[in-house]
């Protein structure tokens, strides 16, 4: 009798029978998955080493990908994260692909490296993809000090997705770049944030997440640059990476859900118990605090702060290497594929704010070295969105105090207006008056300390610390005593 090995079917859905989920069809590719195996427990030992501190053991109520469809893409389950089906997820890939903007536009899209543009490649991956376990250590100690188990599960969901972000451009590196593709990889697993020998790459991925306030500030800010990151990525004429960024962007959503509703929330509790004390004014500071509730000027001053390190991210506003990427057909602009122009900008020109001739003036600059300027102005107006629906509370409550965004140049260390010293409204200061009034702005030492002394934990389903409000409804409608996330016997 002839006996057959009847054929795999091919593997377009999450294939989780792998020691490796993916939809890449990772068995196919003998080579790549033993790299990706030598580099799994590498990476499960940074998870279990710098990833949540405390709560590897517990059971906690996630979402993991199961398909790269948008609809139906996720399970809930509970999960002990160190379980967590991390793996390698591409959207789904477009026929016919062409590459949208730069030089090459209108060629078909790369699926390998092109050799004239390996090394600008590689670096863009390399930077992105050491932002996702930066954010995981810089959150590592907020689950000792929840507000909720609601809000400790949302702090986790974010941490294992960050983290598998990670994956996707490990992935990237290991496929596609060979033996240095492999060191980056590792490198990738090696550096850590804060740390004064061997920091991550970005200013902003070394600072502290010390309080709840800013894990809040950080997932509304700093994630959504990286979204504007990833919608550039997204663009790229290298389709992997193409690929990689659109199923990053649905995670992504989640992670800008969490800041905005949480600074919400947190909006929501002051104005509540500044009404039910019958307190008018948002600035008796030490009245709101004696509530036990963040004062609206603190939250303020966070967002001055969380504002202005996340503006420094997109790197300088006139930039060569943002051109280079763009002409290439590497890295392309926000939602380029939408943008009404000829996606090559050789001689167009876009406004861009400078300091000239002793003050702050549009230039008209060529369009191609203004990339990152408008970026950055594309974030400006997703955040400021998002501010306009802060402000929504604070009508509710009939309390009269707006969030603003601060100037862009405000405390600027990066880009056109480093050095300089611009208050929120965009005037400049000399020296002396920025040292006499950058109090007013930035949080202090005493703010800092009000708000680590408000973090205390609360572990009891269904309860919430007394300076944050429940949120309006649970996770995939779980009601409000829900169990999120369950501690180790
Ligand atoms: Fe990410
Ligand atoms: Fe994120």
């Amino acid at each position: 009798m002839n006996e057959t090995i009847p054929e795999a079917p091919p593997r377009v859905e999450v294939n989780y029978a792998d020691r490796i989920p993916n939809n890449v069809d990772l068995a196919s590719d003998r080579r790549l998955q033993r790299a990706m195996e030598r580099w799994q427990p590498d990476f499960l030992e940074w998870w279990r080493s710098m990833g949540p501190d405390g709560f590897q053991e517990a059971d906690v109520y996630l979402r993991t990908a199961v398909g790269a469809d948008p609809k139906g893409w996720a399970v809930f389950d509970y999960v002990k994260m160190p379980d967590y089906r991390w793996g390698i997820l591409l959207a789904a890939k477009e026929e016919g692909r062409v590459i949208p903007f730069g030089r090459h536009r209108g060629e078909p899209a790369w699926q390998e490296v092109p050799g004239e543009y390996r090394a600008m490649l590689k670096r863009l991956i390399v930077i992105q993809g050491d932002t996702e376990p930066a954010s995981v250590e810089q959150q590592r100690f907020l689950g000792r000090t929840c507000p909720s188990l609601y809000d400790l599960r949302n702090l986790f969901q974010v941490n294992v997705e960050e983290a598998r972000h990670l994956w996707a451009m490990a992935y990237l590196l290991q496929k596609y770049f060979g033996k240095d593709g492999r060191e980056e990889a590792e490198a990738l697993l090696s550096r850590r944030s804060g740390d004064a020998d061997r920091p991550r790459i970005l200013g902003a991925f070394n600072e502290e997440t010390p309080d709840w306030l800013s894990f809040f500030m950080f997932t509304f800010f700093t994630d959504r640059d990286g979204k504007m990151q990833l919608e550039s990525l997204a663009q790229s004429g290298f389709d992997p990476l193409a690929r990689s960024c659109r199923f990053m962007l649905t995670e992504e959503a989640h992670h800008m859900f969490v800041g905005e509703s949480g600074v919400a929330r947190v909006l929501r509790r002051t104005c509540e118990a500044m009404r039910e004390a019958g307190i008018d004014d948002p600035h008796d500071i030490e009245r709101v605090r004696a509530l036990g509730v963040i004062d609206l000027p603190t939250i303020q001053k966070k967002v001055n702060f969380h504002y202005s390190v996340t503006l420094d991210l997109f790197g300088a506003e006139i930039s060569t290497n943002a051109a280079n990427a763009f002409n290439a057909g590497l890295k392309g602009r926000y939602r380029e594929t939408r943008i009404d122009d000829d996606h090559q900008l050789l001689d167009a020109t876009y406004p861009v704010l400078e300091y000239v001739d002793g003050r702050l003036q549009e230039v008209q600059e060529p369009a191609l070295n203004a990339i990152n300027a408008r970026l950055l102005d594309d974030y400006i107006a997703d955040a400021g969105a998002g501010v306009k629906r802060w402000n929504r509370v604070m009508d509710d409550y009939g309390v009269d105090f707006r969030i603003t965004l601060p100037h862009r140049a405000f405390r600027r260390a990066v880009g056109l207006f480093a050095g300089l010293h611009v208050d929120p409204d965009g005037n400049l200061l000399d020296e002396a008056a920025w040292q006499a009034r950058s109090a007013d702005w930035l949080p202090s030492d005493e703010d800092n300390a009000y708000l680590l002394g408000l973090m205390e934990p609360v572990f009891e389903p269904g309860k919430y610390a007394g300076w944050i409000a429940p949120p309006k409804s649970g996770i995939n409608r779980k009601p409000g005593d829900f169990e999120y996330v369950i501690m180790e016997a």
